[in-house]
């Protein structure tokens, strides 16, 4: 089987070919424009091996996240190609890449960062081969706390810090391609774009209390985001106890997010969420800002929640909120990773 896959998603412009058992590679320097460098290198690839792209039995492009451009640039030249030819096209997640390309390097690994812009960095978090979080805007700190001590794979250069380089290679590349499945060919980006996060954060925001109706708005979010997910049941006998109060954040009349709380002697967060793809515009801050309300109204002494401790954009934003570290509880979780037992004091 000959197979064609194409990653535009980093600096270096990677194409690599497989025919039969041999794999092929050409790889374009850091500053060659993908969209004018793909076409040329595929066709170099393919001339180099007396083949043409009809010969090709299947199609792989690397999704991202990574260059806005880059990918945008790689899925439609891929996707062209499948429909004109038609052709099987799947998709590779760049981070399953890196992470592959790590692991075969070095072993474990904590993390695999991406330097960013402005002294921050990209950062997946992978647990037994299965990618656990990616985050994003990390300090030097921040993502050295974050890999626990373990080695941190770098991809791009990083001087700065004591990072194990990455190097690409071809055959890595293929052999996700081999192990991909998933034909969908979605783009995955680091975040959303300026224009569309400016549109989102222009939307209407409101924090309304939960009823029964929402009960399957509530079950399908957590069970999309905690591994131990409160089932519907669960969530019914909260919605009905008067110790607990849910509350939901719409946007723009959407419900996108919340957050149960536990009142004691203190407000406790049981658990809040935000769905993906309107996460980091500020729901789940304006949850805890009316959980704070709560507490200050019924004259409670503190805002307090557990988190797991490699969930770092959780900790990041209760730090930002002035949580600060009560206690930690060694293996907690099932997973064996502590828990950070944050509280913020209100008076
Ligand atoms: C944690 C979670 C609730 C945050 O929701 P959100 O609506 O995106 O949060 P906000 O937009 O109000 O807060 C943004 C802040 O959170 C932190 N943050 C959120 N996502 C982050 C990410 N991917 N990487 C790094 N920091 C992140 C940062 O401090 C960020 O502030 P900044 O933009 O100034 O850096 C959301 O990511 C989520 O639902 N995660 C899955 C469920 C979960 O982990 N819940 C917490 C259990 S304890």
């Amino acid at each position: 089987m000959n197979i064609l896959a194409i990653n535009t998603a980093n600096k270096n412009l990677e194409i690599a070919l497989s025919v039969g058992q041999q794999v092929f590679s050409v790889v374009e320097s850091e500053n060659a424009h993908h969209n004018e460098a793909i076409i040329p290198a595929i066709d170099s690839i393919l001339k180099q091996h007396n083949l043409k792209l009809a010969d090709v039995d299947k199609f792989a492009v690397v999704v991202g996240p990574g260059s806005f451009t880059g990918i945008r640039v790689g899925i439609a030249t891929i996707k062209a190609f499948r429909d004109a030819l038609n052709k099987p096209a799947v998709e590779i997640n760049n981070l399953d890449y890196l992470y592959a390309l790590a692991s075969e390097q070095f072993g474990e690994v904590g993390a695999v960062a991406i330097k960013g812009s402005a002294n921050s960095y990209f950062v997946a978090k992978f647990i037994h081969g299965m990618l656990y979080k990616f985050t994003h805007n990390l300090t030097k700190d921040e993502l050295i706390f974050y890999a626990e001590n373990k080695p941190i794979a770098m991809f791009d250069a990083d001087g700065e810090i004591d990072a194990k380089i990455v190097k690409i290679d071809a055959k890595t590349l293929i052999n996700c391609a081999n192990l991909s499945k998933n034909q969908n060919l979605t783009p995955v980006y680091y975040q959303l774009s300026q224009a569309e996060r400016e549109k989102l954060k222009a939307g209407k925001i409101a924090i309304l209390n939960a009823t029964e109706a929402d009960l399957s708005f509530l079950t399908e979010l957590e069970s999309e985001v905690e591994a131990n997910a409160l089932n519907q049941h669960q969530l019914q006998q909260i919605l009905n106890d008067k110790n607990y109060i849910t509350k939901i954040a719409y946007l723009n009349d959407t419900p996108v997010g919340f957050i149960v709380l536990e009142l004691t002697d203190e407000v406790n967060i049981v658990t809040i969420a935000t769905k993906k793809g309107v996460r980091n515009l500020g729901i789940a801050t304006k949850l805890i800002e009316e959980a704070d309300a709560i507490a200050k109204s019924k004259n409670l002494s503190a805002l307090s929640l557990e988190v797991n401790y490699i969930n770092i954009s959780a900790f990041l934003l209760y730090k930002k909120l002035g949580f600060v570290v009560r206690r930690v509880r060694k293996a907690y979780y099932q997973d064996g990773q502590d828990c950070l037992e944050m509280v913020k004091v209100l008076k």
